[in-house]
C-alpha cells in the first residue's frame, strides 16, 4: 500500500478534500494508495479533528519545541519517515502548511513532495497572494498544484486552475473562489501522479 502523508496548519479542506476523494474513486483498489497519516505543527489545527473522525492516524510537531529549523525538520522527518513501506517511500503532500521547510529537508523527500499555492506561479509566491493579485489588476486568478523544490513556491508545476476576478473583489471573495478549485485540482493531480507510478 501506498502511504500518503499529508501536513496541515489550519482548516485543512483540502486535506479533506483528498480524504473524501481518496474514498469516493477507491484510491486504494485503483492505485493501491491511502492517506496514511496527518501531521500539524500546531496542535489546534482544525484539520485534525477531521482526520481523527475519518480514523485516520494524526500527529503534532510543534515548530515552537525545536531550538532551529533544521532540528523541527529532523523531527518531523522521522514522524513522516514512520509510514515509509519497504520499498515503497510515501508521497508527502502540504496542504495549508505554514511553515518553510530547509533545503534538507526538501532533498528528502524529492519527487514525492507536493504542494498546492493559491496563485498561477510563478506569479505571486508566498503570502498575500490574493490581495497582491488584486493590487496588481490581475483579471483572472487561480491555484497551482506543484512539486516541492528547496526555492519557496517553486517546483515542476502539475495542475493549474483559472478562476476570474471580479468588480468589487475582496481577498476573501477571491480566495474562497479559489479555494472551491483547490478542492478539485489537488486531488486530481495526486490521482494522476498515483496513476503513473
Ligand atoms: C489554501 O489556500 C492553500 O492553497 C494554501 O493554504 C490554504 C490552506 O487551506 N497553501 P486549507 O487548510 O486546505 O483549508
Amino acid at each position: 500500500m501506498k502511504n500518503i502523508v499529508i501536513l496541515i496548519s489550519g482548516g485543512g479542506s483540502n486535506m479533506a478534500a483528498i480524504v473524501n476523494t481518496a474514498k469516493r474513486d477507491n484510491w486504494a483498489g485503483r492505485f493501491g494508495a491511502r492517506v496514511a497519516a496527518v501531521i500539524s505543527n500546531k496542535a489546534e489545527a482544525k484539520g485534525l479533528l477531521f482526520a481523527a473522525e475519518h480514523g485516520i492516524p494524526t500527529a503534532v510537531v510543534s515548530h515552537k519545541s525545536f531550538a532551529s529549523r533544521e532540528e523541527f525538520d529532523d523531527a518531523l522527518a522521522e514522524v513522516i519517515d514512520r509510514y515509509e513501506q519497504p520499498g515503497e517511500p510515501a508521497l508527502l503532500v502540504l496542504a495549508g502548511f505554514m511553515r518553510i521547510l530547509t533545503p534538507g529537508f526538501v532533498n528528502r523527500y524529492t519527487g514525492r513532495f507536493l504542494n498546492i499555492h493559491p496563485s498561477l506561479l510563478p506569479a505571486f509566491p508566498g503570502l498575500h497572494t490574493h490581495q497582491r493579485a488584486l493590487d496588481a489588476g490581475c483579471k483572472v486568478a487561480g491555484v497551482t498544484v506543484h512539486q516541492v523544490t528547496a526555492e519557496l513556491d517553486h517546483g515542476p508545476i502539475l495542475a493549474q486552475a483559472v478562476v476570474p476576478v471580479l468588480p468589487g473583489d475582496t481577498a476573501e471573495a477571491l480566495a474562497a473562489r479559489v479555494l472551491t478549485q483547490e478542492h478539485l485540482i489537488y486531488p486530481r493531480a495526486i490521482a494522476e501522479l498515483l496513476q503513473k507510478q
